[in-house]
């Protein structure tokens, strides 16, 4: 088995440090901030129950007793095989972390990124071990959700790249393979046209934003729990995708050339959208939605596995 590092005890940090320990790996973390410590043992020991209620094969107090948390960032160094940077999205902060662990790990150590849409040379451009570098980005929360996307550089050897798959095909992942390396990669590109063209819908007043939610809460999203977007419009024409390619590639490649606006993103239709949002959900309810979205989604990928949809690839 690898030892896993951990750097980062945030939100992914602990999320990753469940699902690996209740994999029987031995999980050592660390973070820069040494207060953070209790707050992480609770998110573990939540993110533990969540995961129980999935697999009931998972014990709590084993998954625990894998994980250590340490002071010393030289602990990962000297005694981990793979270390899973969660340390905030800020260039600066992921070029200093990767550049110390390069100069600290022996050569065999795999260093690998959670980072949400920072290509991997970008963050080690300057550095000897570049091939040992890679990223490997979750979908939050990542014990609920079973996708990691892993995107190598030009520079990182095959043999990291088929450890890595490995890796997360021990903990039950399903790999998203990034060809060739692109800022968001495949998911946060994915999120981001439909986030800009929600943006774009909503300050332009076409729709207010709980209908622009609605579309895909009531709508779309049902589906996309079950099916991407070529197997959707492969079942919506009576021919198959190319048929509906043929039915309607037209409608979507004029969409495309009228497509002038750029999305807002300015603090002012922040502020408006913020209104909105608050008027349905309040500061306070935040906290409770999200936990009922962790139990929603226990819930569906319960249902996914009885109707035998859970696809890992
Ligand atoms: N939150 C998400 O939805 C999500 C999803 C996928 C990927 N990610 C990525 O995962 C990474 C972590 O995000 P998060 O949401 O867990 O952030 P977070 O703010 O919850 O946690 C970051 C942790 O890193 C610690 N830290 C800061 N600088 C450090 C350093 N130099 N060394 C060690 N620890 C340090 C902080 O004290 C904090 O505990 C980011 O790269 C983010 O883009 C986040």
């Amino acid at each position: 088995m690898e030892k896993i590092g951990i750097v980062g005890a945030g939100l992914i940090g602990s999320s990753w440090s469940a699902i690996f320990s209740s994999k029987g790996f031995d999980v050592v973390i660390y973070d820069s901030n040494k207060n953070v410590e209790n707050e992480f043992k609770k998110r573990v020991e939540t993110f533990l129950e969540e995961l129980k209620f999935i697999d009931n094969k998972i014990n709590i107090e084993d998954s625990l007793q894998n994980i250590k948390f340490v002071h010393d960032i030289n602990y990962l160094s000297n005694n981990c095989t793979f270390i899973q940077d969660c340390s905030p999205e800020i260039i600066e902060i992921k070029q200093e972390l990767f550049s110390k662990l390069d100069n600290s790990c022996p050569e065999n150590v795999i260093l690998s990124s959670s980072s949400s849409g920072m290509p991997i040379s970008l963050i080690t451009q300057n550095l000897k071990g570049k091939n040992r570098c890679i990223i490997s980005h979750p979908v939050n929360p990542p014990h609920l959700i079973p996708c990691v996307e892993i995107s190598p550089s030009l520079n990182t050897s095959d043999e990291v790249v088929n450890k890595t798959k490995d890796i997360f095909g021990k903990i039950g992942f399903s790999i998203i393979y990034v060809k060739k390396e692109i800022d968001g990669f495949i998911l946060n590109r994915l999120q981001g046209a439909l986030l800009n063209e929600a943006v774009k819908l909503y300050s332009e007043g076409y729709a207010s934003a709980d209908h622009i939610d609605s579309t895909v809460r009531n709508g779309l999203g049902l589906r996309w729990a079950f099916m991407g977007p070529f197997e959707t419009i492969d079942l919506n024409a009576p021919g198959g995708i190319k048929d509906y390619m043929q039915r309607y590639g037209n409608m979507y490649l004029n969409m495309e050339k009228n497509n002038k606006i750029l999305p807002d993103w300015s603090e002012t239709n922040a502020i408006k959208l913020e209104k909105e949002r608050r008027e349905i959900l309040s500061t306070d309810q935040l906290l409770k939605r999200a936990q009922k979205r962790n139990n929603m989604l226990k819930s569906l990928r319960k249902l996914k596995k009885d109707l035998n949809e859970e696809v890992i690839n």
